[in-house]
């Protein structure tokens, strides 16, 4: 008999649901273990009364829904989190109360279903004594050691969806369509669903753009016929020589900047070159949220029952990871050594570019 904690952490991803569904299945009715589900991420630990018992019937219909029933939090970090001193706010170690917590709550072994700074913080966990074992989300499929992570794949269709749509516009009304899209650190959603969707340029963090060629692609398309043009830029692309473009500044609060604004910034700066109406999409939120693909929810799935067996295999400060066809168990620390970004010289871009895409180089 065991008693395993299972929290969501950072921003929310379709598929969480299907791997909580996954984890009281392998537990619970396959094990007869308990479940203890942690509300808001980390910040469930930190205080009593923030946790409860999951049951089959808790997670029954859950499969099919966007966000997370556990509820999450990309801000409270244990071992670095706000808090108001003085009229200010500082920044405290509390993850002795949070390993505290969890051994009075009877927590065998916690499972951690993140991206690479939920991931890190499980880790430091760890060290001080917690068997973990993590489940690799993020939409932005930056997490080494996984083929995917879940979440991905339901991004990339209503990011392709939506350059269908604005395709109609751009071409009914012959002007440039930006669609700016997540990716802070890494361009696979620009890209993926740039070249699904069918768009002219793709712009990402891992290759600064030059405007002036941009634009000159753009004249080219127009001097072959092409009327309109579609750009996907991801949010944390940036000019040669230049920087992000940043909405609100990293604070005590604000563990990292938010991002934002780019899909102006790359719209204003074709418009002073070239002589056509631009628009701008600011994509959002809404790749983040609503009913996970069929491949999220089977892969999320799996990852949950195979984190419990990894539980019971005592593998702890492992990841469930998909490798090739199969789901596979693999260090926690390799997978958060290093971003998994798009390579410039890769297959991927190459491809794209061959398909005629420019990604502003
Ligand atoms: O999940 C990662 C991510 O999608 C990043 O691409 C983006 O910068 C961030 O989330 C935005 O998070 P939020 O607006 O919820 O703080």
């Amino acid at each position: 008999m065991k008693r395993i904690g299972v929290l969501t952490g950072g921003g929310d991803c379709p598929g969480l649901n299907a791997v909580i569904r996954g984890v009281v299945k392998g537990a619970v009715l396959k094990r007869g273990w308990e479940v203890i589900g942690i509300e808001d991420g980390f910040d469930g630990l930190l205080q009593d009364g923030r946790q409860r018992n999951l049951t089959p019937a808790d997670v029954r219909g859950i499969l099919p829904r966007g966000g997370t029933i556990l509820g999450t939090s990309n801000r409270g970090n244990p071992f670095s989190f706000p808090v108001e001193r003085q009229g200010g706010v500082v920044n405290q170690d509390l993850s002795l109360q949070v390993v505290e917590r969890i051994r009075r709550l009877g927590i065998d072994a916690l499972i951690v279903i993140g991206g690479e700074g939920s991931l890190k913080i499980a880790m430091e966990l760890m060290k001080k004594g917690v068997p973990v074992v993590g489940v690799p989300k993020t939409i932005d499929n930056d997490l080494m050691e996984t083929d995917v992570t879940f979440g991905y794949n339901t991004a990339l269709e209503t990011a392709t969806y939506a350059l269908d749509k604005l395709h109609t516009t751009a071409e009914s009304h012959h002007r440039i369509m930006v669609m700016e899209v997540m990716g802070r650190y890494a361009g696979w959603i620009a890209l993926e669903s740039g070249i699904a969707g069918g768009a002219d340029i793709i712009l990402i963090p891992e290759i600064p753009f030059r405007i002036g060629t941009v634009c000159d692609a753009i004249r080219k398309r127009s001097a072959r016929g092409s009327r309109f043009s579609i750009v996907v830029v991801a949010e944390g692309a940036l000019p040669e020589g230049g920087g992000r473009v940043v909405k609100v500044t990293a604070d005590a609060t604000q563990a990292v900047e938010r991002l934002g604004g780019i899909g102006d910034y790359v719209a204003k700066e074709l418009a002073g070159c070239l002589d056509m109406e631009t628009r701008v999409t600011v994509l959002g939120h809404l790749q983040r949220g609503g009913s996970p693909s069929t491949f999220d929810r089977c892969l999320a799935s799996r990852f949950g029952v195979k984190s419990i067996e990894l539980v019971e295999r005592e593998e702890f400060g492992c990841m469930v990871a998909l490798r090739g066809r199969e789901i596979k168990s693999v260090s926690i620390e390799a997978a958060i050594s290093r971003l998994k970004l798009v390579d410039p010289e890769g297959e991927m871009v190459l491809a794209a570019e061959d398909l005629g895409i420019m990604l502003g180089r």
